[in-house]
């Protein structure tokens, strides 16, 4: 993409180098581990072709009233429409019983990109759509430094955003296993009908649940990993780059990566 003069002084107050497209090569480095500090070459894993999805989806409309519960069985051959309405009546696990409303995610449901965060946080409960907070407005910041949004745009421009929980955890605590576990079923259909083209992880749990994998996060990014035949780049949370300056220009790394991979996919 083009930058405009405004964009270059933006970014270099921010200590972010500029996105140029370039290739991303495969290789193999299995078992290779790249310390938190090091700035790795990217690398694709290799993994069993994309399987083809039942139907794609269009455009994602508010969510629906509650359902009935579904079983975690029949969440697998959902269309759009039956999905939204099973996480919206979701009773799962014990998050049901202290959320205000789940949050299925926002944007194009054809999207390219799509991002996967960790769980809704307060506002995010209250309005029912992910990363509506500050970490929210980082998020939307560095989507529009490459080009991208959350508004409305074709699918090669508005990305789709989810989170690995559909529900708040309580005053915000991390995850439990058991309630990751409970949710995946609903993420995996949600990428297996948008079908992006790369799907970014933002933060620990988001990838460690799409990975199935305890690394840390700085051995996870930096890579392309293959997930159902979909490529999963990983990044810091916006949360904690709010906090974590200094790993700023390591998220845009980052997002130059699926970028790259974006471009690559045309
Ligand atoms: N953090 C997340 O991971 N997701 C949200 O929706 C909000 C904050």
């Amino acid at each position: 993409m083009r930058w405009t003069e405004r964009q270059r002084r933006m970014l270099a107050a921010m200590g972010v180098r500029l996105f140029e497209p370039r290739r991303v090569m495969a290789h193999d480095d299995e078992g290779v581990d790249e310390p938190e500090t090091v700035e790795a070459a990217p690398r694709i894993d290799t993994a069993p072709p994309r399987a083809t999805a039942a139907r794609r989806p269009g455009r994602i409309a508010p969510s629906p009233p509650a359902a009935a519960v579904a079983p975690a069985g029949d969440v697998a051959s959902m269309d759009w429409p039956a999905l939204q309405a099973a996480v919206a009546g979701c009773r799962a696990c014990g998050l049901c019983e202290s959320r205000t409303q789940t949050v299925f995610g926002v944007g194009n449901a054809h999207a390219h990109l799509m991002i996967v965060g960790e769980a809704p946080g307060e506002q995010e409960d209250l309005q029912g759509e992910p990363f509506v907070g500050q970490a929210g407005k980082l998020l939307d910041n560095m989507l529009r430094a490459i080009g991208l949004t959350r508004a409305e745009a074709p699918p090669a421009q508005q990305v789709f955003i989810a989170n690995t929980l559909k529900c708040r955890p309580p005053r915000n605590r991390n995850p439990e296993p058991s309630e990751t576990a409970r949710c995946a079923p609903y993420l995996n259909r949600q990428i297996e009908l948008v079908q992006p083209r790369v799907v970014l992880a933002m933060g620990r749990f988001a990838a460690q649940a799409l990975l199935a994998t305890d690394e840390p996060i700085g051995k996870l990014r930096s890579r392309v990993h293959q997930r159902r035949g979909a490529p999963v780049v990983v990044t810091y949370h916006p949360a904690y780059l709010l906090r974590t300056l200094a790993d700023k220009a390591r998220a845009w790394d980052d997002l130059c990566l699926a970028a790259t991979l974006l471009e690559q996919a045309r």
